[in-house]
């Protein structure tokens, strides 16, 4: 069984007569411990794919299925399975939140939880992304990009997720940072036995990262790379 399953995908944003069909029969399959990479031209449906994965947008039809749980169109993911997946944007600036400290941003996903020792957990979470426990008292706006995107790996991490979606994590930061940031990911995936997916628009971050490849476009995957593929065409 694999451990994620994308079958027959299409997503429809409304607008216009007949809507627009951004993704259109997308299929395919993520082994546990894979890193799955999706690339292709922007406006391609990338983002689109993984954020019908993550449940941030319901409205979508075909079949997807988690860990062997079949997520349902139209219907918020809930439960555990809520905690299994988590995103890491493109850009963290947009997903931190501006006015609160980097303490209350990590913490506040726990809490909510009513889970315990969230001071302890940040700091331990702060550490695991090489980040020094003084940062959690800074705002975004006084972080580093490639500071806010490690806050924003740990952010993901802190709910020990199984699957981690990563929707072009290192595209906004200097190559000497980006390497830095996706060995940490490569580490914590062994650590924590994660599977990935990886958008990337990069041949390098692709070859470096992933195990397998599907190449969109259009709203459509054209061709699925494995290992040996992509060791060919880099
Ligand atoms: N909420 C929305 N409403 C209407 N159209 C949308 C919406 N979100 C995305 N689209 C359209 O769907 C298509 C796919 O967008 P998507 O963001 O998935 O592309 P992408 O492959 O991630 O591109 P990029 O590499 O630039 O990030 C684009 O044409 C986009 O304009
Ligand atoms: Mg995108």
């Amino acid at each position: 069984m694999s451990a994620l399953s994308v079958k027959d995908l299409s997503v429809t944003f409304q607008g216009g007569s007949k809507g627009f069909t951004a993704v259109r029969g997308v299929s395919f399959e993520v082994a546990a411990g894979e890193t799955f990479g999706l690339i292709g031209p922007s406006g391609c449906g990338k983002t689109t794919v993984l954020r019908a994965i993550a449940g941030l947008n319901t409205n979508w039809q075909g079949e997807i299925s988690v860990s062997g749980a079949q997520l349902v169109p139209g219907q918020k993911i809930v439960g555990s399975m809520r905690e299994d997946i988590q995103m890491v944007f493109q850009d963290p600036y947009s997903s931190l939140h501006p006015r609160h400290h980097i303490a209350r941003i990590l913490g506040e996903p726990l809490s909510i939880r009513r889970i315990p020792n969230v001071t302890e957990r940040v700091h331990a979470a702060l550490d695991q992304v090489g980040l020094q426990a003084a940062v959690a008292q800074r705002y975004p706006h006084q972080l580093s990009g490639g500071q806010r995107q490690r806050v924003a790996i740990a952010r993901a991490l802190l709910l020990k997720p199984s699957f981690l979606l990563l929707d072009e994590p290192t595209s906004a930061l200097d190559v000497s940072v980006q390497a830095g940031i996706l060995n940490l990911l490569n580490d914590l995936k062994a650590s924590h036995g994660m599977t990935f997916i990886l958008v990337s628009h990069d041949p390098g971050v692709v070859a470096h990262m992933c195990d397998r490849v599907a190449m969109m476009a259009k709203g459509s995957v054209e061709h699925i790379l494995d290992r040996t593929a992509l060791s060919l065409q880099a």
